[in-house]
């Protein structure tokens, strides 16, 4: 089964993707985004201006490089992708068929308190919050032992232009996938716990 974690900015698309990765391989195109900025090549670093800013990277580069991690895997989670309805259409054009699609909803007043206090590992990628979701010891990742940092795109001003762009370009699959009855809508204003529990019960029926 490949499904899709759909979202705004910070509304737990990779803390519950990660919960989720002894089912499925956890696809986050921000996360191989990232790798590729890690790198530090020019490739990276035109990536870096893009994402530094809340932009979206163009809609064929970044199916092709979602792609290209993913060939040859099953059970795929996509967390992040796809975030147009182009990049929607690409997929299928690609024969991956997504079989449900999780919709993490939480207001936007949620989403900015959450931001300004997440902590990013920067050699795995797990996500913690100062006080929601704290590392055993600070500044380490609980996982791999990283250290933890704040990304440069969870500034106010760039968290403000990522939900604009959220609203006008990603919004609309809401509805594309609603139309092809796999979307499954969960309260992402709860325990990180309890949103995880309930996607659970979506993954299980039918
Ligand atoms: P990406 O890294 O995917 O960023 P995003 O979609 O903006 O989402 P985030 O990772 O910021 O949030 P999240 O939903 O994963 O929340 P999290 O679990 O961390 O993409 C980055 C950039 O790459 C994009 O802006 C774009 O430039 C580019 N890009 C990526 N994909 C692309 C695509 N398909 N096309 C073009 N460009 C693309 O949680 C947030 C915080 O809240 C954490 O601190 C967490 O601990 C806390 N938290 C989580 N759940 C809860 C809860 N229930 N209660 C309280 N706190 C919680
Ligand atoms: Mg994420």
């Amino acid at each position: 089964m490949n499904i899709i974690i759909l979202g705004k900015p910070g509304s737990g698309k990779g803390t519950q993707a990660e919960l989720l990765e002894k089912h499925f391989f956890h696809a986050s195109a921000g996360d191989f985004i990232r790798e590729e900025v890690k790198k530090g090549t020019p490739l990276g670093k035109r990536y870096n201006k893009i994402i530094a800013n809340g932009n979206l990277l163009p809609d064929k580069e970044v199916t092709s490089l979602v792609l290209k991690k993913t060939k040859g895997r099953k059970n795929i989670m996509f967390d992040g992708f796809p975030r147009t309805i182009e990049q929607a259409i690409l997929l299928e054009k690609n024969h991956i068929k997504i079989d449900k699609v999780i919709y993490i909803k939480v207001p936007d007043k949620v989403i900015i308190s959450r931001l300004s206090k997440r902590m990013t590992c920067e050699k795995c990628g797990a996500v913690f919050h100062q006080t929601v979701n704290p590392p055993k010891k600070k500044g380490v990742c609980d996982f791999c032992k990283g250290k933890l940092y704040v990304r440069d795109d969870d500034k106010p001003n760039v968290v403000r232009n990522r939900l604009r762009i959220y609203n006008k370009e990603t919004k609309p699959l809401i509805d594309y996938y609603r139309r092809k009855k796999i979307l499954y809508e969960v309260d992402g204003n709860k325990e990180i716990k309890v949103i995880h529990r309930d996607i659970i019960k979506i993954l299980k029926s039918f």
